[in-house]
């Protein structure tokens, strides 16, 4: 009895996951969009689903599934969809994970028809999107929030102002730099960043393997 309940150190925890990329729409057939395949917050998802936790999983346009019974999958396509899902979740949830690589842009105007061909050239104006995990590190009580960064420069230091700026307990900073890292393959180099700004670098290793690190740090963080 007690080495089972330790295989489930997350039971009665509810976890709000973020993944995939955010389709945002020019006209009827046409969108801005980027490559992230989801396969890391799906990982989580599954593994924290798997360690007794109660998963929402909000994902954009992917072409994976899940069927863990213990795994909520939101579909959503936009970064205001996605916003939206986060936003009526998280005030539930003990912990989130925002794995999703959401448009930072968005068109000003959605254009009701296709687009015609013009000889001359075309200037689509783009706005901000809202940034969810900043919001929700505005909003967070005592829910521990992990954040991504994604960085092909300065990447300790942006991931750490990142840290900061959006009231973040843990970041995982994924570099694009080193081989076998990356959000369309199917393993990931990762270093973990925490509150006092200490770093955990791990080797490139399957993301299901990644997804495990991860859940484990929170997991020891959140006891100690
Ligand atoms: N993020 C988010 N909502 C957005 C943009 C980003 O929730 N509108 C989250 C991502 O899911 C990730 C983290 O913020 O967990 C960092 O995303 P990233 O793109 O690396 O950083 P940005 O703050 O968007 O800055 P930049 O793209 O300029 O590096
Ligand atoms: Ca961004």
């Amino acid at each position: 009895e007690k080495d089972l309940l330790k295989a489930l150190p997350l039971r009665g925890k509810k976890v709000l996951i973020t993944a995939g990329p955010t389709y945002e729409a020019i006209d009827p057939v046409r969108f801005i969009g980027n490559h992230s395949s989801g396969k890391m917050g799906f990982a989580i998802a599954e593994t924290a689903a798997g360690l007794g936790a109660e998963v929402i999983l909000v994902a954009g346009p992917v072409n994976i599934g899940t069927d863990h019974p213990n795994v909520k999958l939101l579909s959503v396509t936009s970064a205001e969809e996605m916003f939206n899902e986060c936003i009526e979740h998280f005030s539930n949830c003990d912990i989130a994970i925002l794995s999703a690589a959401v448009a930072d842009y968005r068109p000003v105007v959605v254009a009701s028809e296709k687009i015609k061909k013009k000889d001359s050239e075309l200037h689509i104006k783009l706005e901000k999107t809202r940034d969810i995990l900043a919001t929700l590190g505005e909003r967070k009580k005592d829910q521990f929030l992990v954040g991504f960064a994604l960085e092909t420069e300065n990447e300790l230091e942006n991931a750490k102002t990142k840290l900061k700026k959006k009231n973040l307990d843990l970041i995982v900073l994924n570099s694009l730099r080193d081989k076998g890292a990356g959000f369309k393959g199917d393993t990931n180099k990762v270093t973990l960043i925490d509150k006092d700004n200490k770093e955990y670098p791990f080797s490139v290793k399957p993301k299901t393997e990644v997804a495990r690190d991860i859940l484990e740090f929170i997991i020891e963080k959140l006891h100690a």
